[in-house]
């Protein structure tokens, strides 16, 4: 029988995910069909109670639920009760599995599609919102000599770092406190503005940087991106790997089953000018 699967959020009309997961199940045989839900702001519980009623399977949750969708699950990773935050249901019955794979896809893109070692490398992470929760426990799993957090507000860069603490050697503050020190990678993890607005990361910071990463996709150049280039950055990457690559993740969560995602990150890239 046809396994049905879904991703829910508002709005939905942007989403690739439909697209990403069908060639994985193509590309690994397996019997699954995969829609995209649009819930109303105040329905995701009802939207998730009715796929499942429906023999749903398991969701990919998009903002901005899933801060809910943390709530509504019963069981869930170390990540994700650490990031608070869920990017992936598996529906078990009357379980719920949640987990958050975003920081594991960013991890994964940067070490084995781009090849840049995290062991002994100093990291700089711009934001504290909830695109930097997810980051930050995988990131520290890849054991960087530092992971430094950067914030406009900084108490929210402090309150990310000592959540943390206990699992690696973490510093946080605002902007101006990494002034002059270099870094081997940095990801900006604040969303692109419509306006271009750039965290206010000294240029210094990309002075030896092998990668500067933007986590978000097909926006081609973004003003970080670029100042990155201008300031010295060795490589550019945007978040269309990691898109993919936590996608992968899923898809094992639900199947069991790793597919190959190489072939489809250059499918979806847009160049980085
Ligand atoms: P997400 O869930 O995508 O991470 P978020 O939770 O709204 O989104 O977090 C946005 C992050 O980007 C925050 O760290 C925010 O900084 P503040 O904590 O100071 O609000 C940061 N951010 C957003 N716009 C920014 C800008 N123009 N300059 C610098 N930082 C910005």
């Amino acid at each position: 029988m046809t396994s049905r699967y879904a991703v829910i959020g508002n709005p939905i009309a942007q989403t690739k995910s439909p697209l990403i997961y069908q060639e994985f199940a193509r590309q690994t045989g397996q019997d699954m069909s995969y829609e995209a839900i649009q819930a109303p702001l105040d329905g995701f519980a009802a939207a998730l109670a009715a796929f499942h009623a429906r023999g749903g399977k398991g969701i990919n949750v998009a903002m901005p639920f899933k801060l809910e969708a943390f709530a509504l699950a019963t069981d869930l990773t170390q990540r994700a009760q650490l990031a608070g935050a869920v990017n992936v249901l598996r529906l078990d019955g009357e379980r719920i599995f949640a987990d958050n794979t975003d920081g594991v896809g960013l991890v994964r893109d940067i070490r084995v599609n781009l090849g840049v070692a995290f062991r002994a490398a100093r990291v700089l992470l711009l934001g504290a919102g909830g695109a930097a929760h997810g980051a930050v426990l995988p990131l520290l799993e890849e054991q960087p000599a530092l992971l430094a957090i950067a914030n406009r507000t900084v108490a929210k860069a402090h309150a990310l770092g000592a959540q943390f603490s206990r699992h690696g050697n973490v510093v946080a503050g605002g902007y101006a406190d990494v002034a002059g020190e270099p870094f081997d990678l940095v990801i900006n993890a604040t969303p692109a503005t419509p306006c271009g607005e750039l965290p206010a990361v000294p240029a210094a910071a990309f002075r030896r940087c092998g990668l500067a990463y933007d986590l978000v996709y097909g926006k081609g150049l973004t003003p970080f991106l670029r100042f990155a280039r201008e300031s010295g950055a060795g490589h550019l990457a945007d978040g269309t790997g990691m898109l993919l690559e936590q996608a992968a993740e899923n898809f094992f969560i639900w199947r069991g089953i790793r597919p190959e995602t190489r072939a489809m990150i250059q499918e979806l890239s847009t160049p980085l000018v």
